[in-house]
């Protein structure tokens, strides 16, 4: 891809101020610990009674998936359902723990399970459903946990995408029996790393306080990396500097890779420093979020050759982690990529396939009905926008010039 510019918004990130920075700085080396302070904030904003933090969320999601196997007393219950279209991470956390996944299809326009194929599943053999609430909005929650509820299965609400997002005055997260959020770059507020566990169920916080009091710290000398990464990732965010990284594929940025090695320990007190005071403005943050996809809608909602994720309505609250929408050819899509990206606008087609579609999920996965469609359409078609605080005026009239042109829409 060419660059021309010298000015590249990142497709998304948390911009971390100067004086954060510092405190977060002076803190670690004063070698303060907020893990406590922030899991009680967590606690109280988001109505759960119990918060872990751990070294991500990949990792928290292999270990709650191992520990409701173990505590698992039906037999028969051996399935995960998961969205076809969802992190390869999720899918990789349910093979470390040995579960078979049920893969269900979405709904394209929602990107929640497609009802009359969820409903369709034979919930005697599940032990668990998962959400996936992408890119900040979230799914369908309600209508998923009394679906759960009614059969017995496990609900997983996967918000590493959506924290603080919110239907009713319930947050995204929170619903059935165990939540996580993620703290990895791109995420609504992030420390680089970094997995956060919710649940309000007591079983289930007595195994899953008992597995992870086993893990080990992160090293002593992990102090340095951790303020030099994050010093490194606060300037590159900004726009001047971005195209850096963004110009160094060798760097693999925005590349979905699937893994099932991950890294299990405690969360760095050092990080908490940072997170804690990120999670103290998780709402201006989220307001942020929004008034710029506000601005990219109101610059493309007249254009009727495009479409906007269709899950926005008066119950529910998007964190808008990244703004949605879907073009209807993807070669057209991958153009509009291509152009947005010489002309410094981080936009994204994101997760390459469905997860129906990944070699490595094949061997222990099942395609609910052999329908996957929904989930590959979504690949194919879907392009992510930034919602980033540097995105400026002239930013969004790059974007809606280049998708304009490129959809044959006139302006
Ligand atoms: C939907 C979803 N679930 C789980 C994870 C795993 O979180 P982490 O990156 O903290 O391991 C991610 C990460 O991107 C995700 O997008």
């Amino acid at each position: 891809m060419k660059f021309n510019k010298l000015r590249y918004i990142a497709p998304t990130g948390t911009v971390i101020k100067f004086k954060e920075l510092l405190s977060f700085m002076v803190d670690s080396i004063r070698s303060c610990d907020k893990r406590q302070s922030l899991s009680d904030a967590i606690k109280q904003k988001y109505n759960v009674r119990y918060c872990y933090l751990m070294s991500s969320g990949r990792a928290a999601m292999a270990i709650l998936f191992k520990l409701i196997s173990l505590n698992n007393k039906d037999v028969k219950r051996t399935e995960i359902v998961m969205p076809s279209y969802t992190c390869y991470s999720v899918p990789a956390a349910a093979q470390i723990a040995g579960l078979t996944v049920r893969i269900c299809d979405i709904n394209p326009e929602t990107l929640s399970y497609d009802r009359q194929q969820f409903e369709s599943i034979d919930f005697s053999k599940v032990l668990c459903i998962t959400t996936a609430s992408l890119y900040g909005y979230p799914d369908d929650l309600e209508y998923i946990e009394s679906i759960a509820k009614k059969n017995n299965c496990y609900l997983l609400d996967d918000s590493a995408q959506s924290m603080n997002a919110k239907i009713g005055n319930r947050y995204s997260g929170s619903f059935g029996d165990i939540g996580i959020y993620s703290l990895d770059k791109g995420k609504n507020i992030t420390s680089l790393q970094g997995g956060i566990i919710v649940t309000n169920n007591d079983t289930l916080n007595e195994l899953i306080e008992n597995e992870l009091k086993e893990l080990p710290s992160p090293g002593i000398f992990s102090i340095f990396s951790d303020i030099l990464k994050l010093s490194i990732y606060s300037l590159l965010i900004n726009p001047a500097l971005y195209w850096m990284p963004a110009r160094a594929p060798f760097l693999g940025l925005g590349k979905t890779i699937y893994t099932t090695d991950y890294l299990y320990s405690k969360y760095s007190k050092h990080l908490s420093n940072l997170s804690y005071a990120l999670f103290n403005r998780i709402d201006e943050i989220t307001e942020d979020r929004k008034s710029k996809y506000l601005k990219i809608y109101n610059a493309l909602k007249e254009n009727r050759n495009i479409k906007f994720l269709s899950k926005i309505d008066d119950n529910t609250q998007p964190a808008f982690l990244r703004t949605i929408i879907f073009i209807k050819d993807t070669d057209t899509r991958d153009n509009i990529i291509r152009d947005l990206n010489e002309n410094g606008i981080g936009a994204t087609a994101s997760y390459p396939k469905s997860i129906a579609n990944l070699d490595e999920v094949k061997t222990f996965s099942i395609i609910h009905n052999n329908i996957s469609s929904g989930g590959q359409y979504v690949a194919e078609h879907i392009l992510t926008l930034p919602n980033i605080t540097f995105l400026s005026d002239p930013d969004v009239k790059k974007i809606k010039n280049i998708i304009n042109t490129h959809t044959d829409y006139a302006h």
